[in-house]
């Protein structure tokens, strides 16, 4: 795809927009969906479409310069220009919207905006009630600020206006209805607080996007794998991931971020216990083992049998 239009939102944020190299339709995005760029500079990162269009011709995203970023932000911010060519993944949504919910609350930080910006025109055009939290250090690094400001769903919080303190993520889940449908999207500490707030709640009712990895990768090893579909087995050695040992085997999987983020590598498990590491699957999702993300999960058991 070919980049169409890069435009600056607000400081230190962009969009990027991507179309297809001679047009075409794409496959469409769901609100709250990513899709991952392949930069020039060889580095691989997931963003969250800004919109949902079907039918899709074109790819938006927001990108916030990270200072400690690692190529990723940096590039796209600094040097990926109009014209240039990127490989790019199709969309994958592990933060879906719930269209149905009687009553949505948003919590997002700084770029932690953009899925949750789909999902309000989601809603929007679905004709349905909606409540944003939006916190930001400053109203100047507040992407959407001013479309979002005439809504009166949306509370902005500026920290630097606040004396420095942060958005009260606490208060606003134990203030939000008990049938009520949360999403949150920011910094690591924002979805720390949301993570603890939430606990007692609903875990379908919770929703929480990753963008940077989560925990540490299994690499403990000592465990044997068995692919079920290929009738192949290996050891997993001290030092491996999952993936690392099926791809020396010659057995061909699918992966991207290889940080537990992106949901490219999931894998079902037939037999075994996983050790799960990935940021995606719900506390009960992980309790029903029945899928893992084998770029960072391991095994708690000797042996894992997957659907490989
Ligand atoms: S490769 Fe992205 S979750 Fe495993």
């Amino acid at each position: 795809m070919a980049v169409s239009e890069v435009r600056d939102i607000a400081a230190g944020c962009r969009t990027v927009t991507l179309r297809p190299v001679g047009g075409g339709l794409l496959p469409p995005g769901e609100p709250g969906a990513h899709i991952g760029l392949h930069l020039p500079n060889g580095v691989m990162r997931q963003y969250s479409l800004l919109a949902a269009p079907t039918p899709a011709r074109e790819y938006a995203v927001g990108v916030k310069r990270d200072p400690a970023s690692r190529g990723g932000s940096a590039y796209i911010c600094e040097q990926l220009r109009v014209g240039d060519e990127l490989e790019v993944e199709a969309p994958r949504n592990n933060f879906p919207l719930a269209e149905s919910a009687a009553n949505t609350v948003f919590i997002a930080g700084g770029i932690g905006i953009t899925p949750i910006w789909s999902m309000i025109q989601r809603l929007n055009a679905l004709g349905r009630a909606w409540t944003l939290h939006y916190a930001a250090r400053t109203r100047e690094e507040a992407p959407f600020r001013a479309q979002l400001g005439a809504h009166p769903g949306v509370r902005f919080h500026f920290d630097a206006e606040q004396g420095g303190a942060l958005l009260p993520v606490a208060e606003i889940v134990r203030a939000a209805p008990a049938d009520a449908h949360l999403y949150c999207c920011g910094p690591a500490p924002m979805l720390a607080a949301f993570e603890a707030a939430t606990a007692g709640r609903d875990p379908d009712h919770v929703h929480v996007e990753y963008f940077t990895q989560k925990h540490e990768a299994a690499t403990e090893g000592g465990f044997l794998v068995e692919l079920a579909r290929t009738g192949k087995e290996v050891r997993v050695l001290p030092g491996q991931t999952i993936l690392q040992a099926v791809r020396d085997l010659g057995v061909d999987v699918g992966f991207s971020c290889e940080e537990g983020i992106c949901g490219a590598c999931e894998t079902r498990v037939l037999d075994g216990l996983p050790d799960h590491r990935d940021a995606i699957l719900s506390e009960k999702e992980r309790a029903a083992n029945k899928s893992m993300f084998i770029c960072c999960s391991g095994a708690k058991s000797p042996r894992l049998t997957l659907d490989l």
